[in-house]
């Protein structure tokens, strides 16, 4: 089986957006400092381009979480793998994430962080399948909707390949 990546989203459009949403971000957070949560692996390039764009005082940690399920459908059980290096009390915390598909990671690991009492806690993210939702989370922000299709590229991994991709594609299998 041959694996070829279609490009969905180039490295000029995703990057002009993630432009836009840290404007906002930073715009939404005047006078205040954010506290950015990357969800590993898939966040990390995600979040180093956010990051660097954000003009209010940035923190940052890091949280790698596993869902107990197969590999198809997560289950909403959540593991901590890595969990945050910080505590969150009093910080306004922004989770960063590749992707929102079923929504269950998301709904299982905010309400673990909201019990940390954090001083505000939000969502952003860089891609959301909304068709393929199950558990509904609130998204505060996000950089693109996309089709159900299997993306790619940009810390998305299919088997730990291709999260170094600079733009977002779907791969596509042939003989
Ligand atoms: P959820 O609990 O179903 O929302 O699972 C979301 C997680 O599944 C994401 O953080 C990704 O790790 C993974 N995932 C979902 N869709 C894709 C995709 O199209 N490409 C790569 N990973 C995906
Ligand atoms: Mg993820």
């Amino acid at each position: 089986m041959k694996e070829k990546v279609r490009i969905l989203l180039s490295e000029q459009e995703v990057d002009q957006r993630i432009e836009e949403i840290a404007k906002q971000i930073s715009a939404d957070y005047a006078g205040k400092s954010v506290h950015l949560i990357c969800v590993l692996k898939g966040a990390v390039f995600f979040m180093c381009e956010l990051a660097k764009r954000i003009t209010v005082p940035v923190t940052m940690d890091f949280m790698s979480v596993s869902s107990y399920g197969n590999d198809t459908k997560s289950s909403g059980v959540v593991r901590i793998v890595k969990d945050l290096d910080e505590p969150l009390d009093g910080k306004n915390v922004l989770i960063v994430e590749d992707i929102i598909d079923s929504g269950r990671t998301l709904s299982y690991l905010i309400h673990i962080l909201e019990e940390r009492s954090p001083a505000s806690l939000r969502l952003c993210t860089l891609l959301d399948k909304p068709e393929r939702r199950v558990s509904q989370v609130v998204v505060d922000y996000t950089c693109f909707n996309i089709p159900d299709e299997f993306v790619v590229g940009y810390g998305l991994d299919y088997a730990q390949k291709y999260r170094n991709l600079p733009f977002i594609g779907v791969v596509e299998f042939s003989d």
